[in-house]
């Protein structure tokens, strides 16, 4: 079984097991003797560091690669003539590693060149194709999983159990940004059943038949109105990303959202008029532009107990799959 998104697995149950790891009720060592690849195509700080230390903790060993770095380049279009600059192509990679590891954790970003391409997560399902262990989805072009349950689990932790008025804001950042990590808090937070509100600027949506998806678990409201968003929120989730419409062409996207700097940001006015919201980013943060100093040093920051859970439910779900 992979985990390549959050669609199909019981949250409630992942959480319960996090939790568990968390307490340090649960020490089993599922991975003695065995070794778990990550193969990371772009930078992380928690991804990485919390993927090395939870495979530790399990008993287990992690084999690091980085594609074009520390490994070979690689090709993952099936078909492909490799007469340019990759090396290697998943097909092998992928098979090599799988008699080594017992498992394979992937990190491979949206170019945000091409929407139609890219919204299939093509580098993801490479290594899903080829592979008869296990892929874990480390944040690809559409989705982090691995995220949105840590965000689960703090809302859970902060808030208690039951659905919960849950905002994810759209906010202003000086790079057009991928859009896992909303895709996959909107999805995980209707899983939940929370009553999500989605705000952003128009020509900001999300991927539609995501949000469709959404909708099959709990209500969802789409707003372009970032005032009354925050209006009675429990949770302000905050974070940017790049116009579908706009992959291929970035410098539009960044000419487009000039205008929403000044009023697409999270600061104390917003949140004075949230349900004593919590703050919650999926860091890292541009401080001062996405939300304000003022906020992110508030006791109404939970932006370290998210990284934080990233260990235990990384392990609740390596502790399931393999
Ligand atoms: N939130 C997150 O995935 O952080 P990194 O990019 O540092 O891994």
């Amino acid at each position: 079984m992979n985990f390549l998104s959050t669609s199909g697995f019981d949250l409630e149950q992942l959480i319960e097991s996090a939790l568990r790891f968390k307490s340090g009720d649960d020490q089993p060592k599922p991975l003695a003797g065995k070794s778990v690849a990550l193969v990371f195509f772009n930078p992380s700080l928690r991804t990485r560091a919390s993927m090395q230390v939870g495979i530790y903790e399990l008993g287990g060993h992690a084999v690091v690669l980085e594609p074009g770095g520390t490994s070979w380049t690689l090709e993952h279009r099936e078909g492909a003539v490799m007469d340019a600059d990759k090396t290697e192509h998943v097909a092998e990679f992928v098979r090599v590693l799988e008699r080594y590891c017992v498992a394979i954790g992937v990190r491979t970003f949206a170019a945000l060149k091409n929407w139609n391409e890219e919204r299939t997560d093509p580098v993801l399902n490479a290594f899903a194709r080829y592979a008869s262990v296990p892929i874990i989805n480390l944040e690809s072009a559409m989705h982090h999983p691995c995220q949105s349950l840590a965000d689960m689990m703090t809302i859970r932790e902060k808030l208690g159990s039951g659905p919960k008025r849950v905002v994810l804001t759209w906010a202003w950042h000086p790079k057009a940004l991928p859009m896992a990590v909303p895709n996959s808090f909107a999805l995980a937070a209707a899983q939940m059943g929370h009553d999500l509100v989605i705000a952003h600027p128009p020509d900001y949506e999300l991927d539609d038949e995501l949000i469709e998806t959404t909708r099959e678990f709990s209500s969802v409201e789409v707003t372009n109105d970032i005032d009354a968003a925050f209006d009675g929120a429990d949770v302000i989730y905050a974070k940017s990303w790049g116009a579908k419409q706009f992959y291929g062409e970035t410098e539009r996207d960044i000419a487009e959202r000039t205008q929403y700097r000044d009023k697409w940001i999270v600061n104390e006015e917003k949140m004075s008029r949230t349900n004593d919201g919590i703050f919650m980013h999926c860091l890292p943060v541009r401080r001062n532009v996405i939300v304000t100093d003022g906020v992110i040093d508030s006791p109404a920051s939970a932006v370290i107990d998210e990284a934080e859970n990233r260990l235990h439910v990384q392990k609740a779900v390596m502790a399931q799959l393999i």
